[in-house]
C-alpha cells in the first residue's frame, strides 16, 4: 500500500489538490471508456444511448456530460394565437437570425426621438410643449405657461388643415389628439406624413416607413415562446408526471371567455420532450415510465408531438397544438434487472439509431487506474467545495477500500470498484471529519474514522443483529421479502471477508 503518485506531466502529487482534473466533462468519467466513447459518438452524430448498469456508476454523469458536446440549440418554439380557431393555436419556429431581425424591426418601429424645439412650432404647440402666446417651451404637463401664465394646450385637430390631418392620420391608424399630432414634411420633392408623439420631455417622430412597420406588427397574431432559444440542452425527465413529460394546457376557470379568460395559446406549456428539442432528453430508470414509454416512442418516430390539455376535467382539454417539434437525443438509463421491461419497440428504436452500453462495475487494479481513482477523489473534493484536500496516505486508504469493495460486491480480485457514488460519500464523510477537527487536510486517520461511520445501515444492522435476515424477522411483521443483501463490508482488514 502507501504508494506515491505522479501526474502525467511528472509533477509530484502531494495531496489531492495537485491532481490534474480534466476540463472536458466526459474525461471526468472514470473507468467507463466504452460508455464515454459511445457518448461522444452519440453527441457528434445525434444518436440515442441506453446505459445499463447498477446505481452510482456514472450514468447520469455521462448523459449530462454528453450534452456539452452537441451544438447549441438554434431554434425557438412559439405558440401563436389562431383567431379563426383559438382552441387550435399554431406553432412557429424561429431561428436565432430571425429573432435578431425581429428585434431590429421592433426597434425601428419605435421611431426617432427629438427635442420639442427641433420640431415645427405649431406641432410643439399642439402637443403642449410650446406656448402659442409667448413662444417659450415648457413641459406638456404644465397646462399654464410658466413664462407668461397664459393657457397653453389646444384642442385636437385645430389649425387650417387639422381636418385633413385627421383623415390622413386615421388611414394609418392614429388619431389626432394632444398626445399625438399628424403632420406632413417635405422629403426631397414630395411631402410625407409624420406623426409626432409625446415621449416625456422628448417627442417621438414616426415617419411613413415606421408607421407601416407598426401597422404590420399590430396585425401579427400574438404569440408566446414555450421553448426559448437560450436554454439548457440537457433535460432530465423524471417521468413522474405525464404533463411534465409531454406538455399541458393550463386550466382557465373562465374558459376562453373573451374578457375574463386567458386565450388558449397563453396557457400552453411545453413538456420535457419539447424542451429537449435539439438537445438531450435523459430518462433515468426508463422502465418507471411504464405506459408513457409509448409516447416517447411516438415522439422519436415523428420528431413532433402535440401539446394538449391532459386533464379531461380541465378547460385545457379542448386545446391542442399539433406537431410541436421535439427532435432530441434520447439517453435512457436502467439497471440490468429492468432491461426486459423496456418496451421492445422503444428499445429497437434506440438501437436502430444508437447504442446500448453495459456499464463496468469495476476496473483492474493497475497504476493507471489507481491514478484515475485519485482524479475521482480530487473531483469529488472540488465539486463539494466544503472540504479540504486529501493527503496521499488518505487517498491510498480510499483506493484500498475500493479494492475491498470490488472483491466483495463484484467478486473481482485485483480490481477497483466503480460504484463511485458511494466512494464519493466516503470522501465527503472523511472531509467532514477533517473539517470539524479544523484540519487543513484530510489525513489517513480521518478516512479510517470515516470508514467506521460510513457503513451502509444494513451493515450496522448486521453488526448488531448478526445478520439482516434475523433483524427483519425480529423487528418487523412486513410481509414483503427483504431486498437481497447488497452490502457486505469491509473496513476491517482482519475481517476474513476483506481479502
Ligand atoms: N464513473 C464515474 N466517474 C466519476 N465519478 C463518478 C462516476 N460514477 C459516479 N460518480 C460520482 O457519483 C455521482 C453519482 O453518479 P451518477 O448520478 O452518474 O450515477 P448513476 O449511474 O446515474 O446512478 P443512478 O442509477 O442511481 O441514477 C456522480 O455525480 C459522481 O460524483
Ligand atoms: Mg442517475
Amino acid at each position: 500500500m502507501g504508494s506515491s503518485f505522479l501526474n502525467a506531466d511528472k509533477s509530484e502529487i502531494v495531496d489531492s489538490s495537485n491532481v490534474n482534473i480534466p476540463t472536458s466533462p466526459l474525461e471526468r468519467v472514470v473507468g467507463q471508456p466504452e460508455a464515454v466513447r459511445l457518448a461522444m459518438v452519440a453527441a457528434k452524430q445525434r444518436r440515442n444511448l441506453l446505459l445499463v448498469g447498477p446505481p452510482g456508476i456514472g450514468k447520469s454523469m455521462i448523459a449530462q456530460a454528453l450534452s456539452f458536446y452537441i451544438q447549441r440549440p438554434k431554434e425557438e418554439i412559439r405558440v401563436v394565437h389562431n383567431p379563426q380557431q383559438p382552441e387550435r393555436p399554431l406553432f412557429e419556429v424561429k431561428t436565432a437570425e430571425e429573432i435578431i431581425a425581429e428585434g431590429e424591426e421592433n426597434f425601428s418601429a419605435e421611431g426617432f426621438l427629438s427635442d420639442p424645439k427641433q420640431i415645427p412650432p405649431s406641432v410643439a404647440e399642439r402637443l403642449g410643449y410650446r406656448c402659442p402666446k409667448c413662444g417659450q417651451y415648457s413641459s406638456y404637463t404644465e397646462a399654464i405657461c410658466p413664462h407668461c401664465s397664459s393657457q397653453k394646450a389646444q384642442g385636437p385637430g385645430q389649425g387650417p388643415f387639422g381636418d385633413v390631418f385627421n383623415v390622413i392620420g386615421a388611414a394609418f391608424g392614429v388619431q389626432n389628439n394632444q398626445e399625438r399630432v399628424t403632420s406632413t414634411r417635405r422629403v426631397g420633392d414630395r411631402s410625407e406624413i409624420v406623426v409626432y408623439e409625446r415621449a416625456g420631455e422628448m417627442v417621438r417622430l414616426l415617419d411613413e416607413r415606421t408607421l407601416e412597420r407598426r401597422r404590420k406588427m399590430e396585425k401579427k397574431n400574438p404569440s408566446k415562446a414555450i421553448v426559448l432559444l437560450e436554454r439548457n440542452p440537457f433535460v432530465l425527465a423524471t417521468g413522474a408526471s405525464e404533463t411534465e413529460l409531454l406538455g399541458d394546457v393550463r386550466h382557465d376557470p373562465y374558459g376562453s371567455h373573451p374578457q375574463l379568460g386567458t386565450l388558449p395559446y397563453e396557457r400552453v406549456i411545453a413538456g420535457s420532450i419539447h424542451e429537449a428539442h435539439e438537445g438531450v432528453l435523459f430518462i433515468d430508470e426508463i422502465t418507471h415510465l411504464g405506459q408513457l414509454q409509448r409516447f416517447i416512442l411516438t415522439a422519436m418516430q415523428e420528431k413532433t408531438f402535440p401539446i394538449t390539455g391532459r386533464n379531461p376535467q380541465s378547460a385545457g382539454a379542448s386545446v391542442r397544438v399539433d406537431r410541436v417539434p421535439c427532435d432530441f437525443i434520447l439517453v435512457a438509463a436502467c439497471n440490468i434487472q429492468d432491461l426486459q421491461s423496456i418496451l421492445s419497440p422503444l428499445r429497437s428504436r434506440i438501437l436502430g439509431n444508437g447504442y446500448e452500453v453495459l456499464m463496468e462495475t469495476s476496473m483492474p487494479d493497475t497504476p493507471a487506474n489507481r491514478y484515475k481513482y485519485l482524479q475521482f477523489i480530487a473531483q469529488e473534493i472540488a465539486v463539494d467545495g466544503k472540504i479540504p484536500p486529501m493527503s496521499v496516505e488518505g487517498m491510498n486508504i480510499v483506493i484500498e477500500e475500493g479494492k475491498g469493495r470490488a472483491k466483495i460486491v463484484d467478486k473481482k480480485d485485483n480490481a477497483l470498484t466503480l460504484r463511485l457514488r458511494e466512494m464519493g460519500g466516503l470522501v465527503r464523510v472523511s472531509g467532514d471529519i477533517a473539517f470539524i477537527e479544523g484540519s487543513r487536510i484530510i489525513e489517513a486517520s480521518h478516512v479510517r474514522e470515516a470508514l467506521k461511520i460510513y457503513l451502509p445501515v444494513e451493515e450496522k444492522i448486521k453488526r448488531s443483529y448478526g445478520n439482516l435476515q434475523s433483524a427483519v424477522s425480529s423487528e418487523s411483521t412486513l410481509s414483503q421479502k427483504p431486498e437481497e443483501y447488497y452490502y457486505t463490508f469491509t473496513n476491517n482488514p482482519e475481517d476474513p471477508a476483506y481479502r
